[in-house]
């Protein structure tokens, strides 16, 4: 009898995971690590929330007071000018981002005060011109308020991306996750009416108690302020939580959910982009990947920076008292001009990230751009046979099936390097 395999094995958004990060030793200087980089996005990470949801393991803590947010925005920009000095050595005009997001956390934790300090220091530290770029920021219900909102449309934000996660405030209560449906109604209204042109709403399948019917209630729900992108996540459980595991009848549950979103979407309009974002034809950002190969400034602790060879961040932690510590450490830093923890990628990384990153969109990935990237056809470089029928290829691309993108979560860690999946294995939680 064949072992069950989970089709839930991890969410890969983004490879390597940063549990496969380790110290530097020694701690290259930004100088070089950006030398001949082009750094072509910018993130900026603030860990901060209004409360813990069950389910969330992002880099966050809640009850954050303002001196400690405002010892925060100093360091970011201390952090940025650092990072700016980095990149400046070797081209005269500064970094030319293509991109820019605000992420978390929720940035909008953040008063509308502290929101304009943060825009304001990010344009001066970057020498960025954030209402010139694609700019996303993410928000949640109970602070996706009016002040707020204007900030960020003034600032010419072009995308705010909101949990709702469930409009049934039983599944959010269950979920771990206090929010009021009023609330949720209130901030989808207010963030239509700033005008913002892309709004992201995202939900989550597979909390204990929901149903088929709860579930199209919800996406029906969401439906009526007409995002222009959903994202519907399976939920997973960080070990340690109350949510606990439910093995394979919770497996089948969220395959079902999936399905019925997916189908549901597509006949509602929506094309699927990846296993979990759907967008309306004709708006928001392109996806494909042939700039798999630009780099990424990341800013606050939580945040990642990538260059072509090197991933590197902070300390990672998601226990309450760990992450509390490391933002403690990060508001008194001035070292600034070295990265961390990271991974180095060799030849064999950079290829499998090519591969992962790009096989779990949609469009699969383009044969030549790999080519051309690497010499090499990629299947000369893996054998991808062990998945059946869930992958297509043709002399253009490789693409996963429908079936595939479903299992895009058992698919994507099967990739991983034995090398990566050591250190992940390796990873101590704290
Ligand atoms: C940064 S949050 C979005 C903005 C804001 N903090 C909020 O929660 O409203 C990122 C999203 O990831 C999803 N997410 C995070 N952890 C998850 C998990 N364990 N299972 C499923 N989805 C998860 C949630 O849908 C959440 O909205
Ligand atoms: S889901 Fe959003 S609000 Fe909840 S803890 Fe995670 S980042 Fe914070």
């Amino acid at each position: 009898m064949q072992a069950y395999e989970s089709p839930y094995g991890g969410y890969v958004y983004a490879y390597p995971h940063k549990t496969a990060y380790r110290p530097l030793d020694p701690r290259p200087a930004l100088r070089d690590v950006w030398a001949g980089e082009h750094a072509a996005a910018l993130y900026v990470h603030i860990p901060f929330c209004e409360m813990r949801c069950g389910f969330c393991n992002l880099f966050t803590r809640t009850g954050a007071p303002q001196d400690l947010v405002g010892a925060y925005l100093d360091a970011v920009e201390r952090q940025a000018r650092a990072v700016r000095d980095a990149l400046d050595e070797r081209s005269a005009t500064g970094p030319r981002f293509t991109t820019a997001a605000f992420g978390g956390g929720t940035p909008t934790y953040l008063d509308a005060r502290e929101l304009t300090r943060l825009f304001d220091l990010t344009e001066r530290a970057m020498g960025v011109d954030l209402g010139a770029v694609p700019l996303s920021v993410e928000t949640s219900p109970a602070t996706a308020t009016r002040d707020r909102l204007a900030v960020l449309a003034e600032r010419g934000v072009s995308r705010v991306s909101i949990g709702v996660q469930s409009f049934v405030d039983a599944e959010a209560r269950a979920a771990v996750r206090p929010q009021k449906r009023a609330e949720v109604d209130a901030a989808l209204d207010a963030i239509r009416a700033a005008g913002i042109p892309t709004l992201n709403i995202d939900l989550i399948y597979g909390i204990d108690g929901q149903t088929p019917d709860s579930w199209r209630f919800s996406l029906d729900t969401a439906l009526m302020w007409n995002p222009e992108e959903v994202y519907l996540y399976p939920l997973y459980v960080r070990p340690l939580t109350g949510l606990g595991k439910r093995g394979r009848a919770w497996d089948d549950q969220r395959m079902e959910l999936y399905r019925q979103g997916r189908d549901h979407l597509l006949g509602s309009g929506y094309e699927q982009v990846s296993m979990r974002m759907f967008r309306l034809p004709g708006s928001g950002a392109t996806t494909d990947y042939c700039c798999q190969t630009d780099g990424m400034v990341g800013l606050g602790c939580g945040a990642r920076s990538y260059t072509s060879t090197l991933h590197y961040s902070f300390e990672y932690a998601v226990g309450v008292r760990h992450v509390r510590g490391i933002i403690d450490d990060y508001v008194r830093r001035d070292d600034f001009d070295v990265a961390h923890v990271g991974f180095a990628l060799n030849l064999e990384e950079r290829k499998r990230r090519h591969l992962i990153q790009s096989l779990l969109q949609a469009d699969g990935l383009a044969r030549d751009l790999y080519r051309a990237r690497f010499g090499v056809d990629v299947l000369e470089d893996f054998a991808l046979d062990r998945f059946g029928d869930r992958l297509t290829v043709d002399d253009q691309r490789l693409r996963l099936t429908a079936d595939g993108l479903a299992n895009s979560d058992a698919i994507g860690p099967a990739l991983f390097s034995a090398e990566v999946r050591r250190l992940m294995d390796g990873y101590a939680a704290c």
